[in-house]
């Protein structure tokens, strides 16, 4: 007989260290099998999934009674024994003991059978309690938090950027206007410009937050709000910068490959590629991607950025993310330094993800000379008024620096092996959708 005194209320994932032992577990009913002696209720509680098993011989008759009417998604508290069980998901299973009903749910939209995507992002509100979406959401969690350590272990600090914003980052059509009192304001395209302006009071710091593109795009790769996280380098050139980006990613990467291995199978996942990723990453030049463009019979001007079409045949090329360095500066931001060995071209970088997934990263190394970047702000016809702040970064105190900021959700789509990136945020803000 047990010693058990009181009833330890536990997590899902935490029943392990509680074999033999008998527990509460506060959730929600995901599914439910009933013969009439025996009811299996499929149990979540956010950590996890346990099958819970009512035998009607060993429960009061209208506890049993009661539990067979329990509907899907309705919120209960159940009691039971943990007994070891390979076979179950969790590898544990609960002969319940009592069942306590929460909260009746009503009938539930979503049902086991296949739904549209339309039909599901409208009901994302509860869409989010399915192990897909759930399988997604922590990977997120973990390599989020996986980029965040290893940069705070490389001395770099986080201090985050303005979303209201007088100016733009990444070009004038991208811009979301709102009202600010009298005046116009802007959503973030990119915490950048501030990074800069922080780096150069500590050194190496990263921002991460919303960002905001008015693109009129209705592609895979599009959200017109996506988290981004954007380290900035003081004393930094376009090398270091990959430098820090490869590693970065290589350990996050290998921390969710570790820590989500159950995540990535519900997920169907084949990580034998991830599993072989570590820096540095391979690195090839603009010009060489144009070479490997036309070699495939794709037409492709060069001074051209590359849209998601050439990245696509160009990721398909590597196994593991690579880099391709100095794009010709016509097609890219107005910050960004020229390569003094030839200045038609940017010191910029970007990461591609392999297995046709495309750009992951945008970065490179910022003019640090005053006059150049008055001109460039010029030639881009931006109102030099806004940027009077950003040009004193190279008034007082000059130096080379450089950075980059990473797509979250590209990046998770890849990881995921997920066709579309709309399921890796919480609540997508999308041309067309706006709701929930
Ligand atoms: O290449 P981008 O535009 O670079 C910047 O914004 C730089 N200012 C960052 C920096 O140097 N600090 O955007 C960076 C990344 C892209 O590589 C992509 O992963 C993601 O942000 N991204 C988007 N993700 C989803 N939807 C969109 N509309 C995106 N636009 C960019
Ligand atoms: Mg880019």
């Amino acid at each position: 007989m047990s010693q058990q005194t009181t009833i330890p209320l536990v997590r899902i994932e935490a029943l392990g260290s509680h074999e033999g032992e008998t527990v509460t577990i506060n959730g929600w009913l995901y599914n439910k099998r009933s013969s009439g002696k025996i009811h299996f209720l499929i149990v979540r509680d956010g950590t996890g999934m346990v099958q819970a098993v009512g035998v009607k011989a060993e429960l009061a008759p209208e506890v049993f009674e009661a539990a067979g009417k329990i509907t899907q998604e309705s919120s209960l508290s159940i009691t039971g024994l943990v007994r070891k069980d390979a076979r179950a998901p969790g590898g544990y299973e609960l002969t319940l003991t009592d069942v306590k009903l929460n909260s009746l749910a009503e009938e539930y939209p979503i049902s086991p059978k296949e739904h549209g995507v339309d039909f599901l992002m409208d009901h994302r509100h509860l869409w989010l309690r399915s192990s897909k979406q759930h399988a997604l959401m922590r990977i997120r969690n973990e390599f989020v938090r996986a980029l965040e350590d290893y940069l705070q272990s490389d001395g770099f600090i986080r201090i985050d950027a303005p979303i209201l914003t007088p100016a733009a980052c990444e070009g004038t059509t991208t811009l979301f206007e709102t009202e600010y009192f009298d005046r116009k304001a802007f959503l973030t395209q990119s915490g950048q410009l501030y990074n800069e302006a922080t780096c150069m009071a500590f050194g190496r710091v990263y921002c991460f937050g919303p960002t905001f593109r008015a693109e009129k795009s209705k592609t895979r790769r599009h959200l017109m709000e996506f988290w981004m996280l954007e380290p900035e380098m003081a004393y930094a050139d376009l090398n270091e910068n990959m430098r820090v980006e490869e590693e970065m990613l290589a350990f996050a990467i290998q921390k969710v490959v570790n820590n989500r291995k159950r995540e990535l199978e519900v997920l169907e996942r084949d990580t034998s590629l991830l599993e072989k990723i570590s820096a540095p990453f391979p690195r090839i030049s603009y010009d060489e991607a144009v070479k490997i463009l036309q070699g495939k019979g794709v037409e492709f001007k060069w001074g051209d950025d590359f849209g998601a079409d050439e990245e696509t045949v160009l990721s398909k090329e590597f196994s593991s993310p690579f880099f391709v360095h100095r794009y010709p500066i016509q097609c890219k931001a107005f910050y960004m330094k020229p390569d003094p060995e030839d200045p038609r071209l940017a010191l910029c970088v970007d990461m591609l993800a392999p297995e046709g997934y495309g750009e992951i990263t945008g970065g490179g190394q910022r003019i640090d000379d005053m006059s150049l970047l008055l001109s460039r702000i010029e030639e881009h016809g931006l109102p030099r008024e806004a940027y009077e702040w950003y040009l004193d970064i190279r008034k007082y105190g000059s130096v080379p620096h450089s950075g980059f900021g990473i797509g979250i959700e590209r990046t998770i789509t890849w990881l995921c092996g997920i066709e579309h990136l709309r399921e890796t945020i919480p609540f997508p803000r999308m041309l067309n959708r706006l709701y929930p």
